[in-house]
């Protein structure tokens, strides 16, 4: 990979040598993605920014077109940006080919998307063992995990049903049975609870909220959804390809908006 030349030690490298410090999951420094469409070079990404520690809780906001999936992709490790640097739970991931990147990918990350993407004519164990397998784990480990995994987000009782016998929170419920099955250090989710109604999108988010509150799970969530971003810890805005986050948003020019409303999330979103 040649987004990369740099070799200086990035923040994250050196974070861990004191104990009291919490433990960097991923640091993105001066992120920066660019798609050619025809003749046009568009910036999609200016410089993003961004540490995220273990037990963090993070939703990104931004209008639609911002580059909120644009983003999760390259910190997913299903893209790469342009230039930038990047350290996923201290691995530096800028100099890894494919194959080490999919491994990476497996071992670390867990993603949750607004559509589900479980595979339609696989039960809810076989969907949830899908990422053990890939990395060689034997099928009978691999389904008395994924039969864990699935008890634990209350999907205990339909381990057999197939995505079309589930209703879309139980589905959902699956998918991030799926990605937490094996042991990621990060849990993405794009939308998780746009496909659902308003009392099951509350279930799911309260099962992400119970993950990161018991198991110190590491979650991003992005949404469009400012009730479900105020249930996060931390609130991060893309705004012209780059990131504000919402204290820093108060302390910002707008701040004097954000008082008058009483909430930065508001403001940043009615733009
Ligand atoms: N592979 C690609 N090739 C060209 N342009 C792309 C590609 N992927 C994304 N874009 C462009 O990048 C911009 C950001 O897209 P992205 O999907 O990240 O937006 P988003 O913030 O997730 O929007 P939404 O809220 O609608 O999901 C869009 O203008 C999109 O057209
Ligand atoms: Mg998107």
């Amino acid at each position: 990979m040649s987004w990369c030349s740099r070799d200086v030690p990035m923040m994250s490298e050196t974070v861990n040598t004191d104990q009291n410090m919490p433990k960097s999951i991923l640091s993105l420094s001066d992120i920066r993605r660019s798609f050619q469409i025809g003749p046009t070079n568009t910036e999609i990404l200016k410089g993003v920014d961004l540490e995220v520690y273990e037990g963090d809780l993070l939703s990104i906001m931004g209008p639609s077109g911002s580059g909120k999936t644009t983003l999760m992709n390259i910190i997913g490790l299903l893209d790469q940006p342009s230039s930038g640097y990047y350290v996923l739970d201290g691995d530096k991931v800028s100099n890894l080919n494919d194959n080490a990147l999919s491994s990476l990918r497996n071992k670390q990350i867990g993603f949750v998307f607004q559509a589900f993407h479980l595979l339609t004519r696989s039960s809810a164990v076989e969907n949830v063992c899908m990422p053990l397998l890939y990395r060689g784990v034997r099928r009978k480990a691999a389904v008395r995990s994924a039969e864990e995994m699935l008890d634990k987000v209350g999907m205990g009782e339909r381990l057999r049903h197939r995505p079309n016998q589930l209703s879309g929170g139980q589905k959902q419920r699956v998918a991030i049975a799926r990605a937490l099955v094996g042991s990621p250090s990060l849990l993405l989710a794009d939308e998780p609870t746009g496909a659902l109604d308003p009392n099951t999108a509350k279930e799911v988010m309260s099962l992400l909220l119970r993950l990161n509150d018991e198991q110190k799970l590491t979650v991003m969530i992005i949404t469009h959804d400012v009730n479900i971003a105020r249930q996060c810890k931390r609130q991060v805005f893309i705004r012209d390809g780059t990131l504000i986050e919402s204290s820093e948003y108060m302390n910002a020019a707008h701040s004097e908006t954000a008082d008058r409303n009483g909430h930065a999330t508001a403001a940043i979103v009615e733009g």
